[in-house]
């Protein structure tokens, strides 16, 4: 513990479950000293979980469906309210693809569904930083954290149309950090997170193997949720001022590795020069 985040006021997104990243980020969060607001799809808060977590962390939650800008505008006006003041960070994690629960092929795909993926995923990103910047809800030096794949930049097949909808999320994190940056010197990243075993995570066809495969190519192994979490933390935290319209891998190395020794072992090739 280093009181990181001792009087800062924060929304945290996307925490269904104990297995989610934004969970694990609330418990890290509270940990380091900062008081925030616990908010999830009113369909997530029926599984009940959410409230064990506000117990916990002795938060509130307020529901919200981050595609409705009614519902954001709820969000940040309650979250001062009961946080007496201004907002210092924010944790996008939220994403949901209905072509890859329904594991339609990437070339085949429902553009209806496709939307709705988009609106989930993306731009609920940029409708929290709107409806921020409208309301001023962020301090001055605040950060907004989302949660990104490597898909964005590299192909794998079965992330099929969430790999489209990560480069937008990422592009919406320079376009608007150049703005809110150059109005509030607000801090605008995304994180390139490892695969990891959570329900949007698992849901993806063949995660298991792929899981293993990332494993075995990241020279430090592939990041869990508790060590995302940490990062997440540094860059709420005055720390990390400077940076801004980033996107940060936190992968164990696999962004940077071509081929693993492992990996060649695993294929039969001696690894040996
Ligand atoms: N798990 C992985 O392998 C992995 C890897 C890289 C990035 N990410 C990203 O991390 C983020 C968090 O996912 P997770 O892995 O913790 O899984 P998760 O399933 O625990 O979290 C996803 C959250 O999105 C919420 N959500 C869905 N629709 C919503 C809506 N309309 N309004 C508000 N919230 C909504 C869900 O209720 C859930 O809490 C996502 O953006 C995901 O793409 C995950």
């Amino acid at each position: 513990m280093y009181n990181l985040l001792k009087g800062k006021r924060g929304i945290i997104t996307g925490a269904l479950d104990e297995n989610s990243i934004a969970w694990k980020v609330a418990e890290k969060a509270h940990e380091e000293g900062a008081e925030f607001v616990l908010t999830n799809a009113p369909i997530a808060m029926r599984m009940g979980e959410i409230d064990k977590l506000a117990e916990k962390t002795n938060s509130q939650i307020i529901p919200a469906d981050a595609t409705s800008v009614e519902d954001l505008t709820n969000l940040y006006i309650k979250s001062q309210e009961i946080l007496g003041g201004k907002i210092d960070f924010v944790l996008h994690s939220i994403g949901m693809s209905v072509n890859i629960r329904k594991k339609i092929p990437y070339t085949e795909l429902n553009y209806d569904y496709f939307q709705k993926g988009i609106d989930v995923s993306a731009l609920s990103f940029h409708k929290m930083l709107a409806v921020a910047k409208k309301l001023d809800a962020i301090n001055e030096g605040g950060s907004v954290v989302a949660l990104s794949y490597m898909a964005a930049q590299r192909t794998y097949p079965f992330y099929t149309d969430m790999a489209d909808i990560k480069a937008m999320l990422e592009s919406i994190a320079r376009s608007f950090g150049y703005h809110y940056g150059i109005e509030k010197k607000v801090r605008i990243n995304t994180v390139s997170q490892s695969p990891t075993k959570t329900t949007a995570g698992t849901g993806v066809k063949g995660f298991g193997d792929f899981y293993d495969f990332a494993d075995a190519v990241s020279p430090l192994g592939n990041a869990d949720a508790a060590s995302c979490a940490d990062y997440c933390i540094t860059l709420f935290s005055d720390l990390t001022r400077m940076v801004t319209m980033q996107n940060l891998f936190h992968d164990g190395g696999y962004s940077s590795t071509g081929v693993s020794d492992e990996v060649l072992t695993r294929l039969g090739v001696d690894p040996q020069p």
